[in-house]
C-alpha cells in the first residue's frame, strides 16, 4: 500500500496524467516521504553491498557525465525517428524504414492484422509522439503537432482496428496531450497553446465513440476485439479474443469519464474486466490466454505473463493507483497471490538457497502444470508493476534476470527458451516493457539517494551472467 503512494508520481509521469492528481483520493499522496527511508533500509539492506566486488565496480556508479551523454543519444535518436517520418511518411500512419515512405492500413490485404490493428489511417505515428514531445521539453514542436492533430486527424475512416491498440494508443496519446496542455503546473515547460479548447479531449471522446460498438451485443459484456471506425463491427466477426485486450482498456476509459464527466466509458471497461474476472479457474485463481466472448469458455488456457495477458495485471494496479478504487486492488493483490504461488517456479530467495534462480513460467490455468518452456520480451515489464505493488526483491530479481539476457543478446528475443537458454523467437520488435521497467526501479534507486546500478551489484547478476 505505502509503495503505491510513494511511486505514485512515477506512474503519473510516465502517463503525463499530472493534472489527475486532482482526481486521486485525498491523502493518497501524503505519507510519500515518511517513511521512504525505512522502506528503503528494510528492502534493500542486503542488497546493498557497495563497489567491493567485481559487480560492484561494473555497476555501482554511473557518472554524471554519461547519464548527460546518453540522455542527449536518446533525445537525438528521437528527433531522427519524429523528423524522418514527418518528412517522409506524415500524413501517414508511420514510416516504413526500407523503402523510406509512409505506410498506413493495407487495404488490399484486410486479414494483415499485424498491420491493420494499429494502422487506422490517422497519423498514428503523430499521436502517439505528443506526450514524448512534451517530455522532451520542446515546447514549439509539441504545440505545432497538436495543431496539426487537430487541423488534420479525423477518425471517421472506413478502418477496421483493434479496440485494445487504438485506445492504449490513439486516445491513451490524445487524452496525456489534453492533460499536458491543460495542466496548471505544467511541469515539462511552458506547453499550454493560445486559443486551445480541448480539441484532443473532444477528438478522443470521438473515437472512444466509435469504439462502443465492440461492447454491444455481446453475451459477457467483453468486447468484439476489432471494430469498424465507421461502420461499427464488422459482420461475422470473430467472437475471441485475448485477455489483455478484452481487459486493459479501464485506464483510457476511465480517464475519459472521468475528463467529461460521462461514466458510460469506465462503466463499459469495468464490466469487461469483471466478466474476465468472473471466469478465472476455482482452482488456481488464474485466467487464461484467449476467451470467447459469447459463450465464455476458454479458448486458449495457457496462463503467463506475456502475450495475451500482461497488460491485464498492469491495468488492474494502475487503475487502482489513478481511481483509487479498492476493488481493483483486491482483484490485483488476489491475481498477484495466484501469479506468485503457480507461476513462479525456482526457489524461494532471489540470490540465496537450494534450486535455480526463480522465473514466471507459461502454465494451464485449470491445474498450473508447465505448458512450455519459454518466456517473451513482453514479460519484461512485470519488474516494473512489482516495483509499483512494492515488492521490491523479487522485482530487482526477476529485472537482472532480463537484463542478463539483453546484455548477451544486445536486445531481447520475442522468446527465450529457459530449458535451453537460447532463443526460440529471435526478433525484437522495439518493446519497452524492459526499459519501463528499467525506469520504475531506477526512480527506486533515486527515493532511495543510490543508483538502480548498485542495486544490480549484487550478487543476484552473477546468478545468470
Ligand atoms: C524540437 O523538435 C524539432 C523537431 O524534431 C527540432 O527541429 C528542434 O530542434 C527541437 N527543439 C529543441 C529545442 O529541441
Ligand atoms: C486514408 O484516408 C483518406 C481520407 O481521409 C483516404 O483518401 C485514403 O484512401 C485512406 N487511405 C487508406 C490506406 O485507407
Ligand atoms: C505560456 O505560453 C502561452 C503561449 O503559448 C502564453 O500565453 C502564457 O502567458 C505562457 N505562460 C507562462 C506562465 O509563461
Ligand atoms: C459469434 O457469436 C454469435 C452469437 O453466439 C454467433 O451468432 C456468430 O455466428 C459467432 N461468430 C463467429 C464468426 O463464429
Ligand atoms: C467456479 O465455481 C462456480 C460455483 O461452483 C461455478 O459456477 C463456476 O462455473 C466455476 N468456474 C469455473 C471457471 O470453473
Amino acid at each position: 500500500m505505502r509503495w503505491c503512494s510513494v511511486l505514485l508520481w512515477l506512474l503519473v509521469l510516465r502517463l503525463g496524467l499530472h493534472a489527475l492528481r486532482g482526481l486521486l483520493p485525498p491523502g493518497s499522496l501524503r505519507g510519500a516521504a515518511q517513511g521512504v527511508s525505512s522502506v528503503c533500509r528494510a528492502t534493500y539492506g542486503r542488497f546493498f553491498v557497495g563497489p567491493g566486488d567485481e559487480y560492484g565496480r561494473r555497476y555501482s556508479s554511473f557518472p554524471a557525465g554519461l547519464r548527460l551523454e546518453m540522455r542527449e543519444m536518446a533525445r537525438s535518436m528521437f528527433a531522427f525517428g519524429y523528423d524522418n517520418y514527418m518528412k517522409h511518411a506524415f500524413p501517414e500512419d508511420e514510416l516504413n524504414p526500407i523503402l523510406c515512405q509512409g505506410r498506413g492500413p493495407d487495404t488490399l490485404n484486410p486479414s494483415n492484422l499485424n498491420i491493420n490493428d494499429v494502422l487506422g489511417n490517422y497519423s498514428l505515428t503523430l499521436i502517439d509522439a505528443l506526450d514524448t514531445l512534451a517530455v522532451m521539453g520542446n515546447a514549439t514542436e509539441f504545440q505545432k503537432a497538436v495543431r496539426l492533430v487537430i487541423d488534420t486527424v479525423s477518425f471517421d475512416k472506413d478502418s477496421t482496428v483493434q479496440v485494445f491498440e487504438a485506445t492504449i494508443r490513439i486516445m491513451g496519446s490524445l487524452l496525456s496531450a489534453h492533460i499536458i496542455l491543460t495542466d496548471t503546473k505544467q511541469p515539462f515547460g511552458n506547453m499550454t497553446l493560445n486559443g486551445y479548447d480541448n480539441e484532443l479531449l473532444h477528438m478522443a471522446h470521438d473515437l472512444a465513440v466509435r469504439l462502443l460498438p465492440a461492447f454491444e451485443n455481446t453475451r459477457t459484456g467483453m468486447p468484439y476485439p476489432r471494430v469498424n471506425l465507421l461502420k461499427g463491427v464488422p459482420p461475422d466477426s470473430l467472437n475471441h479474443t485475448c485477455t489483455a485486450g478484452a481487459g486493459s482498456l479501464l485506464v483510457e476509459f476511465g480517464i475519459l469519464s472521468r475528463l467529461l464527466g460521462d461514466s458510460t466509458f469506465e462503466w463499459v471497461a469495468r464490466r469487461a474486466v469483471r466478466a474476465l474476472w468472473s471466469l478465472r479457474s476455482n482452482d488456481t485463481g488464474l485466467l487464461g490466454n484467449v476467451v470467447d466472448i459469447q459463450t465464455g469458455d476458454w479458448v486458449g488456457k495457457q496462463s503467463g505473463l506475456g502475450a495475451g495477458l500482461d497488460s491485464f495485471f498492469e491495468y488492474l494496479l494502475k487503475s487502482y493507483i489513478l481511481f483509487g478504487e479498492e476493488k481493483d486492488l483486491d482483484m490485483f493483490n488476489e491475481a498477484y497471490k495466484s501469479i506468485r504461488s503457480h507461476l513462479r517456479r525456482g526457489r524461494k530467495a532471489c540470490n540465496e538457497g537450494e534450486g535455480d534462480p526463480p522465473l514466471y513460467v507459461n502454465v494451464n490455468m485449470l491445474n498450473g502444470q508447465i505448458m512450455n518452456t519459454w518466456i517473451d520480451s513482453l514479460q519484461a515489464f512485470f519488474p516494473g508493476l512489482q516495483v509499483l505493488k512494492g515488492d521490491i526483491e523479487d522485482a530487482i530479481c526477476l529485472h537482472a534476470f532480463y537484463y542478463a539476457i539483453w546484455k548477451r543478446y544486445g536486445a531481447l528475443p520475442e522468446r527465450y527458451n529457459w530449458q535451453l537458454q537460447a532463443p526460440d523467437v529471435s526478433f525484437y520488435p522495439l518493446r519497452p516493457e524492459l526499459v519501463e521497467s528499467t525506469y520504475l526501479l531506477y526512480q527506486v534507486g533515486n527515493l532511495c539517494t543510490f543508483s538502480s546500478y548498485t542495486i544490480l551489484s549484487s550478487t543476484i547478476l552473477f546468478q545468470y551472467m
